[in-house]
């Protein structure tokens, strides 16, 4: 019978055969799908696999230092860290547009990892955490004009441009079948159960225009909710929970003063593939003591909202 031991033990044995003694270079992106691929990888040709992590300053808090801990600590998988937080708020300066914002993320995380991935001598090999979802949206985003919802961005033009072969060695798989072959790789709990985090990052949360001070406020605001999302034990019950800085400003009241500052929209959604989605029906209590401590505790917010749209007509990112 199939079984995920088996499938890994296939998909390892498969992987050595095609590499051989060829280096294979492997973006990292800190969530479930990369994270899996990079364990297959790493079982089957160990040393000779490099994974390159971009940080992009758009990611969530800690997410880099957690990465170093349970990849490169506990695994023992040959990671280099690239810090390029500042490039990519340079170039997003000023840029209100979610396509546009995507398309320069897509291009500096190319130019970024493009260069890492040159320093790394005799790699013929590509390798990316593909799932078959994503080969099937992606089939019908770029099937015609008119099919363009989300311009997804992924490393997709690189191994063309690198000369470099592809490794997918998730092509076949749903999430919840990678979520199940990292448990079975001995992956952390917490990196098995994380959320989908879009590629762009906080780039298409923060709503109209980046600057290093609203990604700051922004990231704040959602360590605070998603600390109070596992604490109540809703972290793994939704597909997604997040919060999104609104570019309008609301007039609120602290003490005896006037304050007029920053609105965040929480989003949380229940979904099995993220095609369509459901608002979570989140206890009242809980969206409470997530609305007082965001206000209380992140300066710059003085107002919150729940979204309750579902998907379609409305898509989970407001961007
Ligand atoms: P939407 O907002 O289209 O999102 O309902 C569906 C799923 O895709 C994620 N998403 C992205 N992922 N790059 C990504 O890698 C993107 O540009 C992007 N846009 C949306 C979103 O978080 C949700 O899981």
């Amino acid at each position: 019978s199939w079984t995920m031991k088996s499938f890994a033990r296939e998909t390892i044995d498969q992987i050595r055969e095609t590499v051989g003694d060829k280096k294979v270079i492997l973006g990292l992106s800190g969530g479930v799908d990369s994270s899996v691929a990079a364990l297959l990888i790493h079982r089957a040709i160990g040393k000779n696999l490099t994974c390159i992590f971009v940080d992009n300053g758009l990611l969530r808090k800690d997410e880099a230092t957690q990465l170093k801990h349970k990849l490169k600590s506990r695994l023992n998988i040959n990671i280099r860290f690239v810090k390029a937080a500042s490039k990519f708020v340079k170039a997003l300066s000023k840029v209100t547009d979610p396509e546009r914002k995507r398309k320069i993320i897509g291009k500096v995380f190319m130019d970024v990892f493009e260069a890492e991935a040159k320093k790394i001598k005799d790699a013929d090999f590509l390798a990316q955490g593909t799932l078959y979802p994503d080969i099937i949206e992606s089939q019908s985003a770029f099937g015609g004009p008119t099919s363009v919802i989300k311009s997804h961005h992924n490393v997709g033009g690189l191994p063309k441009k690198m000369k470099l072969k592809l490794v997918e060695p998730l092509k076949y798989l749903f999430k919840d079948e990678v979520r199940k072959l990292g448990k079975t790789l001995g992956l952390d709990d917490d990196l098995v159960w994380r959320q989908p985090f879009p590629g762009p990052g906080l780039a298409i949360r923060v709503i109209g225009e980046i600057t290093k001070k609203r990604l700051d406020v922004l990231r704040e605001v959602d360590a605070v909710l998603l600390e109070e999302i596992r604490a109540a034990g809703y972290y793994r019950k939704v597909w997604q929970s997040f919060a999104v800085l609104l570019p309008i400003k609301s007039v609120g009241i602290m003490g005896d003063g006037r304050t007029y500052e920053n609105i965040v929209a929480i989003r949380a959604v229940t979904s099995k593939d993220a095609m369509t989605a459901d608002w979570a029906r989140l206890p009242h209590k809980l969206l409470g003591k997530i609305s007082n401590r965001i206000i209380n505790e992140v300066r710059g917010v003085n107002r919150v909202v729940y979204d309750i749209s579902s998907k379609p007509p409305s898509t989970i990112e407001w961007e």
